[in-house]
């Protein structure tokens, strides 16, 4: 399957599922089982600051980003369901408003030098093409501006619980396209290992400032081995990682 197809594929399944997803993957949570930015502060003061959100969704992410003062809200997402739930969230804001229908591999017409903030909360990890959209997102930041993204740890659905145990069922270091289990085949996601997503920042032009994987365990552990995202198995592998970056000045 193309690069094409793909994004076509995974498109479908968004606008069947973008519901399903309504405020679920937004700061100021990273995603699950992992510290939120209420603990962590890797954004710094995000008053006055001009904020983009690549893979919006729903918009919860740049509701969070008005409260706490951010001066013009971008947003760009594959899914039409996704931008015009976020444009409900967004409709009584009173500062500037922006939102994309767009692959984040592409840029829709979103100035250059222009943004303080650039994230991605559990999206970053979709694209087909991960130096194409780093590259885009370098271009839209101000020099010294900052990108963050948290996505699903690569050593997560490498592990599965069966007969009674965890078992390492896939290979961490085959890279590639996979047809995602957690959405029972309908959409692909490339595997990509913590190391490639760091030197293609890198590689990007990005200075690496911050990688965290440390899950947050609650105090009582469930009997939840079988779930997706299970506190059992982030006893053993993290759920998710979060990654700070800059752009040189
Ligand atoms: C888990 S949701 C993100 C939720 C969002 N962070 C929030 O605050 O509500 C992932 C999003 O990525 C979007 N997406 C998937 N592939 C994409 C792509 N190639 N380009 C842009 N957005 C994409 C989906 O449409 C979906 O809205």
């Amino acid at each position: 399957m193309n690069r094409s197809d793909t994004l076509s594929m995974n498109k479908s399944s968004w606008e069947r599922e973008a519901p399903r997803f309504f405020g679920r993957a937004a700061l100021p949570d990273f995603g699950p089982l992992a510290p939120s930015e209420d603990r962590l502060q890797l954004f710094g003061e995000i008053s006055g600051k001009r904020v983009l959100d690549i893979g919006c969704g729903s918009g919860h992410s740049l509701k969070y980003m008005a409260e706490m003062g951010a001066e013009e809200l971008w947003g760009l997402d594959l899914t039409s369901a996704q931008i015009e739930a976020a444009r409900q969230v967004l409709e009584n804001q009173q500062v500037r408003v922006s939102l994309f229908e767009s692959p984040m591999e592409k840029n829709p017409g979103l100035p250059a030098d222009y943004f303080d903030i650039v994230y991605s909360i559990y999206a970053l990890g979709w694209t087909v093409d991960l130096k194409q959209t780093l590259d885009h997102i370098h271009s839209y930041l101000k020099p010294g501006g900052t990108f963050i993204f948290s996505w699903e740890h690569p050593m997560h659905d490498r592990i599965s619980y069966e007969n009674g145990a965890f078992q390492v069922k896939k290979s961490y270091q085959a890279e590639g396209p996979e047809l995602n289990e957690a959405w029972k085949n309908t959409v692909v996601i490339h595997h990509r290992k913590l190391s490639t997503y760091v030197n293609t920042l890198i590689d990007a032009g990005f200075i690496v400032e911050k990688i965290i994987d440390d899950p947050l365990l609650p105090e009582e552990y469930p009997d939840d081995h079988e779930k997706w995202y299970s506190v059992q198995k982030a006893v053993l592998v993290p759920a998710t990682f979060i990654v700070k970056v800059t752009k040189p000045v």
